[in-house]
């Protein structure tokens, strides 16, 4: 990558041009990042849906999003250009699209010439975070997620690392029947004291369920859950699986997340065929779970989901709230 540092620089100068070009905007406004963001009024919906995108335009998209990311590192607003340039030579958009796109990349741009000054600015970072966030509203990415997703993407991993140590362990000690008990009382303990940590409502759902209580989707869940699957299967990694949704309702801002669960060599024990399973795990799980549908996984296969709620309640509903409590 290092070596290509002067080529891009080359290629950043071309392409700045040509988008100085599409938007026509004055010459002075990559020395000018505080100018008037005037071109964001030519950023528009394709007749009230979101443009369609295509794979490099992702990869791009998904690259500037890791970039920003990390901490602030030397080099950043040449690794942006670098991307910026990649998304023009590689995007086959529609030209509307692609007028779309152009607009959000001349912002990208002027905040990379804010960052090429200092990588940590944070008007620059929080410039490109905008733009990024812009992007997931005007431009059709499945999974998609900005700053919003990050605080639910947390609390998922927190779970997920949390539970795997809990049962890791039941396991080597006591074997699957007694890490059976642990599942049962580790998973949801762990889930409601998060809850109450966070704010979130945090639980887990199947694709199918052992526990009908907690682990049934919703319609939204399955609806994600079906799209999870598709994504697994077209190749996604496991870890990047997640969805983020923002709703506005008469009580506030419904927000939710979903981050695929999929199933691991150690899930087999008591997620696998039935017929795999040791006598004494499979009347332990009979025992406590008489309508388990949960067995018949392999690995590999998507076997849900972590899914957290939250309502950000409006201000009229907040007041309520304080007299309903
Ligand atoms: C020792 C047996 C055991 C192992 C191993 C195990 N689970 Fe489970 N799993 C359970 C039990 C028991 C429940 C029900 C927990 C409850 O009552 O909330 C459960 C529930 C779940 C649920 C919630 C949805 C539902 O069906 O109720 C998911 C998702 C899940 N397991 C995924 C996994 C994954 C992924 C692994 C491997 C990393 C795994 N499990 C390994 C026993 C196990």
């Amino acid at each position: 990558m290092q070596q290509n540092v002067g080529l891009h620089f080359t290629t950043a100068i071309v392409s700045t041009t040509a988008i100085l070009m599409m938007v026509s905007l004055p010459s002075a406004w990559a020395v000018q990042p505080t100018h008037e963001h005037a071109e964001h009024s030519a950023l528009v919906l394709n007749e009230g849906r979101k443009w369609a995108t295509d794979l490099p335009l992702r990869t791009g998209m998904e690259r500037i999003r890791a970039l920003i990311a990390a901490p602030p590192a030397l080099g950043l607003a040449a690794n942006i250009r670098g991307q910026v340039d990649f998304l023009i030579l590689n995007c086959e958009l529609a030209p509307q699209a692609d007028a779309a796109l152009h607009v959000l990349l001349a912002d990208i741009l002027e905040a990379a010439a804010v960052l090429q000054e200092d990588a940590a600015s944070a008007p620059g970072r929080a410039r490109i975070s905008q733009s990024l966030m812009r992007y997931g509203e005007y431009f059709d990415h499945p999974g998609w997620y900005v700053d919003e997703m990050r605080g639910p993407a947390d609390i998922a991993n927190r779970f997920q690392v949390e539970l795997a140590e809990k049962l890791q362990t039941a396991m080597k000690s006591g074997g699957p029947v007694q890490a059976v008990t642990v599942c049962k009382d580790a998973a949801p303990a762990i889930a409601s004291r998060l809850s109450r940590e966070s704010g979130w409502q945090v639980k887990r759902v199947g694709t199918r369920v052992r526990n009908s209580l907690t682990g049934l989707p919703d319609d939204w869940e399955q609806l994600q859950l079906a799209d999870f699957a598709e994504r697994l299967s077209a190749g996604e990694p496991a870890n990047e699986i997640a969805e983020f949704n923002a709703t506005v309702g008469p009580r506030g801002r419904t927000e939710r997340y979903m981050k695929a669960i999929v199933m691991g060599p150690q899930c087999l024990a008591c997620h696998g065929p039935r017929a795999t399973q040791a006598p004494a795990l499979r009347a332990a799980l009979d025992r406590e779970y008489p309508h388990d549908a949960a067995t018949g996984y392999a690995a590999g296969e998507l076997r849900g989901a972590f899914s957290l709620q939250r309502i950000v309640l409006s201000s009229a509903s907040t007041a309520r709230a304080g007299v309903e409590r």
